[in-house]
């Protein structure tokens, strides 16, 4: 086969599994054709986005209007906020646990079984001493659970994670709940990272809305890029307190700028299709979207209990949970399986997908 006819074969198939895949938190049939000249040229954020550096063939501009909007859209006191773009939700947990190990070295995590496995890496990069706490049936992090596992650190801070949207069940804990069940143990020194991979863009219009952004008590909350926004590639976006970042920053002659983020290169593309995409859509538009994928999130839950499958979701979740599907539905359609399996629509997920995927599920394979 020559190159180009692997290429279209490559694509094809990249294309078909794109139209068939309801499992993963990622959106589809997004449009940043518009943004293919800036593939011509080495963009690199190097550095600290707030600062000017020596390599100009970048898009710090527009990387720090994208933190300014989710700093707003989450609440950030507005001087004192800070946040670059990243490769995706697991840096933003690496770089929020990173720096609350900076700020409590003496520091031990706390993480619900339900977590996301880069905050285990995380855990283990950062060499911080951790708990794994217990969580309901919703996947919310057990509250009691967590404040007995801390009593036997007696005197040690907390560095938290909490999950807004777990990875299975999209269920969320609650900051405001776990620094009082903090409060009452008298442990006073707690940092709390908020993991909102791919509820971060639509939480403030749940309603009820999370308990977690920074007037919540979130000191550094992540999300995904590529998940609810969209994007072709990962990416995300890490957002956090500037005092905090303060702690851990260095300046660096080589690159005139300090060296406050966990990647030295870092993509001047993904902030420029984030900045593209929040500019297109707005808050307005983002807050449309949600409202479209949650009603269709309604749908299938109540189309897949008509045909007798024990579907669920979290209040206005986007994520459908379900008993483990037959193996030739999962491989199809993408699902991942664990104890439950479940589909996430997310913004391009159609009608006509849900319809396939519930047919396929409720007939004999
Ligand atoms: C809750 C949660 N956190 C973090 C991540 C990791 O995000 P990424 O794949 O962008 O690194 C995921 C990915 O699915 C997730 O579901």
């Amino acid at each position: 086969m020559n190159d180009e006819i692997r290429l279209d074969a490559l694509y094809e198939s990249m294309r078909t599994a794109n139209d068939n895949f309801l499992g993963y938190p990622f959106a589809k049939h997004f449009d940043y054709s518009r943004l293919s000249r800036f593939m011509t040229m080495t963009g690199n954020n190097l550095g600290d986005p707030f600062e000017k550096g020596i390599y100009r063939v970048d898009s710090r501009d527009l990387e720090r209007e994208v933190v300014e909007f989710f700093a707003a859209l989450f609440r950030a006191p507005s001087d004192d906020y800070w946040g670059y773009v990243t490769n995706g939700g697991t840096e933003g947990n690496i770089f929020g646990l990173y720096l609350g190990r900076e700020i409590y070295p003496e520091g031990v995590a706390y993480f619900s079984r339900d977590t996301h496995y880069s905050v285990s890496k995380a855990v283990r990069l950062l060499n911080l001493a951790y708990e794994v706490v217990q969580s309901d049936d919703s996947g919310q992090i057990d509250y009691e659970d967590m404040k007995l596992r801390a009593q036997s650190h007696a005197g040690r801070p907390a560095v938290v994670v909490a999950n807004i949207g777990t990875t299975m069940k999209e269920g969320r804990d609650n900051v405001g709940k776990i620094r009082a069940a903090f409060a009452e143990i008298g442990i006073d020194r707690v940092y709390v990272h908020s993991d909102a991979a791919l509820c971060g863009p639509y939480a403030p219009f749940i309603n009820p809305r999370p308990t977690f952004d920074f007037v919540d008590g979130a000191d550094s909350i992540t999300i995904s890029g590529h998940k609810f926004i969209g994007a072709p590639m990962p990416c995300g976006v890490v957002v956090t307190r500037r005092s905090h970042v303060e702690r851990i920053t260095r300046a660096i002659d080589y690159i005139g700028s300090h060296d406050s983020t966990l990647g030295g290169s870092r993509s001047a593309y993904a902030p420029i299709l984030l900045w593209y995409a929040i500019r297109s859509m707005g808050i307005e538009g983002l807050r449309r979207s949600f409202e479209q994928c949650e009603a269709l999130a309604g749908y299938a839950v109540r189309e897949l209990g008509e045909r007798g499958v024990r579907a669920w979701r979290n209040p206005s979740a986007l994520t459908v949970v379900f008993p483990p599907v037959r193996d030739d539905v999962k491989a199809k359609w993408q699902l991942a399986s664990q104890d439950v399996s479940h589909l996430i629509v997310t913004p391009g997920t159609t009608k006509v997908q849900l319809d396939a995927l519930i047919t396929a599920m409720t007939s004999k394979g």
